[in-house]
């Protein structure tokens, strides 16, 4: 059986997450990129994977809200799931959205987008989203989950249930509620963890090629 460490990302993780590849056991980047970024050969799932993996090592160096943490393999050291728990100290700020967006295009600035990304779908829907975080983020101390995903080798295995209780943990000591912007097909499996589904946000993504909504829960956890 496999055994797994919880540990926070250090800057030479990002190195590492640039060489997992689909062919290596699945790569770890972020997994909107997967609905924005359809890239189906080598040679593009390896430049979406960089591209994502050059976005999150910004994010671990800019955004003092994030806190990046993975789960390691213990007999080889691979770094096998990620997540991006962020701790806001009042709501959700809505002046941060950018750096989920579009990290390297703050505001007043234009978007470069790199060749195989639906850039429009891509900043368009997550900035819908972060602004919809005003209708349902309670003022005060709140952690939300932003990213989670596992290397596909090695799902099923527990490895996601660490980084979901370790977020869960520490908004439980701060008495703080933790919320999660979650695919329907993962409801189930976050009410294992005590999230509770409370509304839906619905985006049309008509205006940005996609067909239709795109729709997901919005869980949370109550301390
Ligand atoms: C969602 C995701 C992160 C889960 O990661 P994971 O490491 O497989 O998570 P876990 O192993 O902790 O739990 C997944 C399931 O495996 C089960 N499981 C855990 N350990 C197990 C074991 N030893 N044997 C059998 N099943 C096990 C869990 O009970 C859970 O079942 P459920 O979904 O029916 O509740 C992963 O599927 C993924 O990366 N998906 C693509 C990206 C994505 O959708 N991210 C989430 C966006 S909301």
């Amino acid at each position: 059986m496999t055994s797994f460490i919880v540990a926070p990302v250090v800057e030479t993780d990002f190195d590492c997450l640039l060489k997992y590849t689909d062919e290596e056991g699945g790569t770890l980047a972020a997994p909107f990129l997967f609905s924005s970024w359809p890239a189906s050969d080598p040679a593009s799932t390896a430049h979406r994977n960089a591209w994502s993996v050059e976005q999150q090592r910004w994010q671990f160096h800019n955004d003092p809200t994030a806190k990046f943490m993975k789960v390691e393999d213990t007999s080889t050291g691979e770094i096998v799931s990620l997540a991006r728990w962020h701790r806001y100290s009042d709501g959700y700020p809505q002046e941060d959205g950018y750096t989920e967006v579009d990290v390297f295009a703050p505001p007043g600035t234009t978007p470069k987008f790199p060749t195989g990304i639906n850039g429009p779908l891509h900043a368009g829907f997550l900035t819908e989203a972060c602004r919809r975080r005003a209708d349902y983020v309670k003022p005060g101390v709140c952690w939300i989950l932003t990213t989670l995903i596992t290397r596909e080798k090695w799902r099923r295995q527990g490895a996601g249930g660490l980084l979901l209780q370790w977020g869960l943990k520490k908004a439980a000591e701060e008495g703080a509620p933790a919320y999660i912007e979650a695919l329907p097909t993962a409801i189930q499996t976050y009410n294992r963890h005590g999230f509770k589904h409370f509304q839906d946000t619905k985006v049309d993504c008509t205006p940005w090629g996609l067909d239709g909504e795109f729709t997901f829960a919005i869980m949370r956890k109550d301390p």
